[in-house]
């Protein structure tokens, strides 16, 4: 059996139900500007599967033949480097997809993926996500918007990493973590994360993050929040 062949097992191995209706597809960003009509077909095409947390869902060097839409949970999408140390690429959420690259460039997988909680998705075939991207040119460019977020994203993270110390680097990622989420009174939550989470994105080790931790709250730039931090909103 071929990777390919194992992750799509894996697919048909989860449990299965049907794919939510229209009005919950329209909820998806991706999907938010395209027509009811367009919608109907998508949602006959989407297959709905769960995963428990810590599932690998995608796995970094296998072909690929599906792209997956989030509606529960959270996932980590990371990257081997080459001293064998998994560095955290980006949180995906709710709403977020991904798998979408191999279905492009027929490439191996570019990363891993992995369930931070348990995860319910939506699966879509490479031909039929192909063929939808033909059809629709509303879903084409909101897929190209995201990936141009992706893109400056990793641009700021490459400059990012050669320019600021930790501490600022900690701060730049806590506050974009934090531009999704809720907040209050000047400040925004950022998700749940673990300091050896946060070295992981940044790319240094839990023992520095923790010190940059316990700098940026006696400066008080930081707080915590239970299990969250508050970090300064930006408007
Ligand atoms: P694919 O290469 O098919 O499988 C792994 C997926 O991880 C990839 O498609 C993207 O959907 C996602 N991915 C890879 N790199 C990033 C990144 N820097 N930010 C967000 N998602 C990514």
């Amino acid at each position: 059996m071929s990777a390919s062949d194992r992750e799509v097992d894996k697919v048909s191995m989860a449990q299965s139900q049907k794919p939510d209706a229209i009005s919950s597809l329209r909820a998806i960003p991706m999907f938010a500007s395209v027509s009811t009509e367009a919608l109907e077909s998508i949602a006959s095409l989407l297959i709905e599967r769960s995963f428990p947390k810590h599932k690998t869902i995608v796995e970094e060097g296998a072909p690929g033949d599906y792209m997956y839409i989030i509606v529960e949970g959270r996932v980590k999408v990371t990257k081997l480097s080459g001293d064998g140390r998994e560095k955290i690429l980006e949180l995906l959420d709710v709403g977020d997809f991904f798998g979408e690259m191999s279905l492009f460039d027929e490439a191996p997988r570019s990363a891993s993926v992995k369930g931070l909680s348990d995860v319910r998705i939506l699966a879509l075939a490479r031909k039929d996500f192909l063929r939808l991207l033909a059809r629709s040119p509303d879903l084409a460019l909101s897929v190209i918007q995201e990936l141009t977020r992706r893109l400056r994203q990793v641009d700021e993270q490459a400059s990012s990493l050669s320019f600021q110390r930790v501490k600022e680097r900690t701060m730049g990622l806590l506050v974009r973590l934090a531009r999704e989420e809720q907040g209050q009174e000047g400040r925004r939550r950022t998700p749940v994360l673990t300091h050896q989470q946060i070295a992981d994105m940044i790319g240094t080790s839990r023992e520095t993050v923790t010190r940059a931790i316990k700098g940026l709250k006696s400066d008080g730039w930081l707080e915590q929040d239970g299990k969250h931090y508050l970090v300064p909103a930006e408007d």
